[in-house]
């Protein structure tokens, strides 16, 4: 197999980091790591199979030694950096919004939607929480699905670093209030249309995902004093009356999730460090015509954003070996 020139831009940060150990665990062919981060990070290293590395600067010239690059530094440094590196053969993965909705630019999830990756050199890796949907609502594609509706509960380290500070010390620094013994219901800027930013991601990154154009989706995000693992309510009208068994056997056997039956349910503390998504309460639902309501849950950081995102790298590294 081929070895690949791999940078990781971010690679101080909580994402970045998680990609290093996900690329260790699963053996990614690594011949050479460019870990990258701001001017913050000059004279620190990463730790990478038994190694210390040397952080440099994220620039052009650093990404144009990589054949592969990971981006997990926020929206401006993707937008800065990622296309440009793009266009001259360096293959990105970006785990920012910067260019999931740009039509030319593959939103996949692996297990779901691996075909809509054409070869193109710039991919997006999803939101977290539209992650972790998209395995159970791809398992229940083929019953119809007419309508859905998200409730989340999003644990801090979605915010990164920071939010896991907060957290920890109580203050209100990545928050406008405090998280600690706190809930709040709003995750990113409000809109004009009453719904915030992280709220719209989770509804047009489904349809797009999933290739559900004109599907009515909602979405209610929510900030929960969790440190790891995003839990989320899902609510789906199908198109035809179904039996609970039909569909607890369609989530059961699709790849990437473990449905757990009642009374056991899964919980964020028990999807922390895992790359399974984790699906229980599945019931039908009584306020809602062919309405099926369950429970899902995974770890943010990793199937929600790195693992996903080295899930893509080694569907690349495999499709190019060929
Ligand atoms: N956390 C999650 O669950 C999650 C899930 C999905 C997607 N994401 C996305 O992944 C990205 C990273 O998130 P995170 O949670 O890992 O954040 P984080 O822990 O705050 O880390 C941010 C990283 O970005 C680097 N960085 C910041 N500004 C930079 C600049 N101007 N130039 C170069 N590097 C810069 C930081 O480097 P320094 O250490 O040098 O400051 C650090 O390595 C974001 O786009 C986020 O939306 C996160």
């Amino acid at each position: 197999m081929k070895e690949w020139k791999i940078a990781v831009v971010g690679a101080t940060g909580l994402v970045g980091q998680t990609i290093l150990s996900i690329m260790e665990e699963r053996n990614f062919p690594v011949s050479l790591l460019i870990p990258l981060a701001s001017e913050r990070s000059a004279g620190t290293n990463v730790l990478f199979r038994e190694r210390k590395i040397p952080v440099e600067p994220v620039s052009d010239e650093a990404l144009a030694k990589a054949d592969i690059a990971f981006f997990a530094a926020g929206g401006a440094v993707s937008k800065a950096y990622a296309e440009k590196a793009s266009q001259s053969g360096v293959i990105c993965i970006d785990n920012s919004s910067e260019f999931r909705m740009e039509k030319e630019v593959p939103l996949l999830v692996p297990e779901v939607n691996a075909s809509a990756w054409q070869g193109e050199d710039l991919i997006a890796n999803p939101n977290c929480s539209t992650i972790q949907c998209m395995l159970p609502l791809a398992a229940l594609k083929p019953f119809g699905i007419r309508r859905i509706a998200f409730a989340t509960y999003q644990s801090v380290s979605g915010s990164g670093l920071g939010g896991l500070q907060d957290l920890e010390a109580g203050t209100n620094k990545t928050y406008t209030l405090q998280i600690q013994n706190n809930v709040l219901p709003q995750i990113d800027v409000l809109l004009d249309n009453g719904y915030t930013k992280e709220e719209m991601k989770m509804v047009n990154e489904t349809r797009k995902i999933l290739d559900l154009p004109d599907t009515p989706i909602s979405a209610t995000a929510v900030r929960v004093p969790v440190k790891y693992g995003h839990s989320i309510v899902v609510q789906a009208e199908l198109e035809q009356p179904f039996a609970k068994e039909a569909i607890q056997d369609a989530l059961a056997s699709f790849p990437g999730i473990k449905v757990m039956q009642d009374p056991d349910y899964p919980t964020p503390r028990m999807a922390e460090g895992s790359d399974t998504v984790y699906v229980g309460r599945i019931r039908k639902d009584i306020g809602l015509d062919n309405g099926v309501t369950f429970w899902v849950v995974a770890d943010n950081v990793r199937k929600g954003a790195a693992t996903n995102a080295v899930q893509i790298g080694e569907m690349i590294v495999e499709a190019k070996d060929d």
